[in-house]
């Protein structure tokens, strides 16, 4: 049974994932911000499941000692992860001057900066093993300019590069 860990899993695409790969036989660990959405969400998904397939982990993927404890705890739980989904993302709008330096600086984080972090602990692993993949959820906000969007836009841009480079 192969491990995948899916950032953002709380909802969404991410719980959407989660499910999908559940259904497939993978263990899943989930990794979200929302402690109260993902706990509650894994322990009914481990009543119709398994326990031993399926876990939550809260996690800040903007945050290098959670990205780190989240693979210790995953390490643990489940064993080397086969895949990671960084998908957890945010959005803000507005033109670039009327975008707060903290929003800039969090979408960058939470958008960029995870995946960088993430690959960061557990990409280790997957090299030893000789085997793993890397899903990043990008947008198409990553490749035009939309109206109002500019951080976002940034951001998911930087994700698109990113991923070509990683490949
Ligand atoms: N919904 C869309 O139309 C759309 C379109 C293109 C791309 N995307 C991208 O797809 C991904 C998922 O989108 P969605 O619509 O399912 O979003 P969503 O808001 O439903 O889910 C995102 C999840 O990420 C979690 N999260 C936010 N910040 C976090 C952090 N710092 N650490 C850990 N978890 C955090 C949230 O708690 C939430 O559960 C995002 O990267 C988004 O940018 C979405």
């Amino acid at each position: 049974m192969k491990t995948v860990v899916i950032t953002g899993a709380a909802s969404g695409m991410g719980l959407s994932a989660t499910k999908l790969f559940l259904a497939k036989g993978w263990k899943v660990m989930m990794a979200d911000f929302n402690q109260e959405a993902g706990k509650k969400t894994a322990d009914e998904l481990a009543t119709r499941y398994s326990k031993k397939q399926v876990a939550f982990h809260k996690t800040n993927v903007a945050d290098s000692s959670s990205v780190k404890e989240l693979k210790n705890a995953t390490a643990k739980f489940f064993g080397v992860a086969d895949s990671i989904i960084n998908n957890a993302g945010i959005f803000t709008k507005g033109a670039l001057h009327e975008v707060s330096e903290e929003n800039w600086d969090r979408i960058m984080a939470v958008d960029v900066k995870s995946i960088y972090l993430m690959t960061k602990y557990f990409v280790p692993d997957m090299i030893k093993q000789k085997a793993g993949t890397i899903v990043n959820t990008a947008s198409i906000s990553g490749l035009t300019g939309d109206y109002n969007m500019a951080a976002y836009n940034a951001a998911k841009g930087a994700v698109v590069n990113l991923v070509r480079a990683m490949a």
